[in-house]
């Protein structure tokens, strides 16, 4: 083969990845002026003084190395006592909790542990536009579920089992889901749970916005009996302590796959940032007013932006959690990419269109309240502008 026969560099895997529609749509968005987004997914509040300021002490103290590779102990311990207080599932600080460069690292260290090449992984829909490809990146199949609108995009067992084959390795549940916002209850999760151990598969739950449940407690998948020993249970700062700056989050399940991702961990990040660590102590012990304060608001948002998106004629179910609502456009002829195109050139309002979250989110439109309710109230005036144009 000549040197120059080369057309690329690339891998085959990466070069058919397709870039995140999020993205796009906020490039879009950036060029232009006067614009509301409903469209990042993080919080609009600064993280709690209190966590900051553990931050400065880190540094003042001269904490600068790198940390255990699996992070602070201390941290470790927090993390445990914390799960068990909120779930009453135990896990050894030692062996089964590892701290990573946020929950999105737990995500790409937790399939490159579990999956071989050729190994299907379910990925629900709509889903969290990271999971597929990171799927695709442990060398994984990703298999996607279609949920149904009608059914509030919950898993069912049915869907679930038809999805399942001999190559079926592992499952990706969010639960209070993005983009949705779907909360899947005790019950709910407990049936799923027969299906997992009926096949013999494993669970990446990511409960990174088990913090932000407005209307019934969070179960966590772990709680679910039997089920431990077959879950890892993926979270973080980002969401519920506003932390999505600090990258810090960490997953905790089976010693085997902790060490199996801490060795990548080892090889490939070293450790999560220092700082940032002794920031997450504080905000586990001492930020649970601030995390209440935030919720609460969040609440005040979700149920506004409901009732306006219902009184508008929109289709709008309650969601149970996250900071997104995901109401339905269909009434309106267009698909979610010209809805979601043609509110932000003539209102200058951006959402993200439902489809790039998978196909069973055609039809629908993704807006975070995760901004002012000043905000909010005038997003909403500029739909209804728009709405009422069309
Ligand atoms: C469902 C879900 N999981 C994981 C993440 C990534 O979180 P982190 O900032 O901790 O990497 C996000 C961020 O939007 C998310 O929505």
């Amino acid at each position: 083969m000549s040197p120059s026969s080369k057309t690329t560099y690339l891998s085959k895997t990466v070069e058919q990845l397709q870039p995140s529609g999020i993205r796009r749509f906020f490039d879009l968005a950036s060029k232009m002026d006067n614009v509301i987004s409903l469209g990042v997914g993080e919080p609009d509040f600064v993280t709690p003084w209190n966590v900051i300021e553990a931050s400065f002490h880190s540094l003042e103290k001269g904490y600068t190395a790198y940390t255990a590779n699996a992070g602070m102990i201390e941290l470790r311990t927090r993390i445990s006592a914390y799960l068990k207080k909120k779930y009453q599932v135990d896990y050894d600080p030692e062996e089964q909790v590892i701290v990573t460069v946020g929950a999105s690292q737990a995500i790409d260290l937790a399939l490159r542990a579990l999956i071989d090449p050729g190994d299907e992984v379910i990925v629900v829909e709509p889903s969290f536009v990271s999971y597929a490809p990171a799927v695709s990146l442990a060398g994984g199949i990703p298999v996607k579920v279609d949920t149904d609108p009608l059914q509030q995009f919950k898993l069912e067992p049915e869907l679930l089992e038809k999805a399942i084959t001999e190559k079926t390795k592992a499952i990706m549940l969010c639960s209070p889901n993005n983009p949705t916002g779907t909360v899947l209850s005790k019950d709910e999760l407990a049936a799923i749970a027969a299906v997992v151990k009926k096949y013999d598969l494993f669970v990446l739950s990511d409960e990174i916005y088990g913090e932000l449940c407005y209307d019934e407690k969070h179960t966590s998948f772990s709680q679910i009996p039997e089920m431990k020993e077959r879950t890892l249970l993926l979270s973080g700062f980002s969401k519920a302590f506003a932390m999505t700056g600090w990258r810090l989050g960490y997953a905790v399940g089976p010693s085997e796959i902790i060490k199996a991702m801490t060795k990548i961990h080892q090889y490939t990040i070293m450790s999560a940032p220092t700082m940032a660590q002794h920031a997450a102590i504080e905000a586990l012990d001492h930020s649970e007013t601030s995390v209440q304060e935030m919720k609460k608001s969040y609440r005040q948002r979700r149920n506004f932006v409901v009732k306006e998106f219902r009184e508008m004629g929109l289709n709008c179910y309650l969601p149970g959690g996250a900071f997104y609502v995901f109401p339905s456009i269909q009434k309106t002829g267009f698909t979610s990419e010209e809805f979601a195109e043609k509110l932000l050139q003539e209102q200058r309002v951006a959402v993200v269109p439902g489809n790039v979250f998978g196909r069973s989110g055609e039809g629908y439109i993704r807006c975070s309240y995760a901004t002012s309710l000043k905000q909010l109230d005038e997003a909403m005036k500029r739909i209804r502008a728009f709405l009422q144009t069309i």
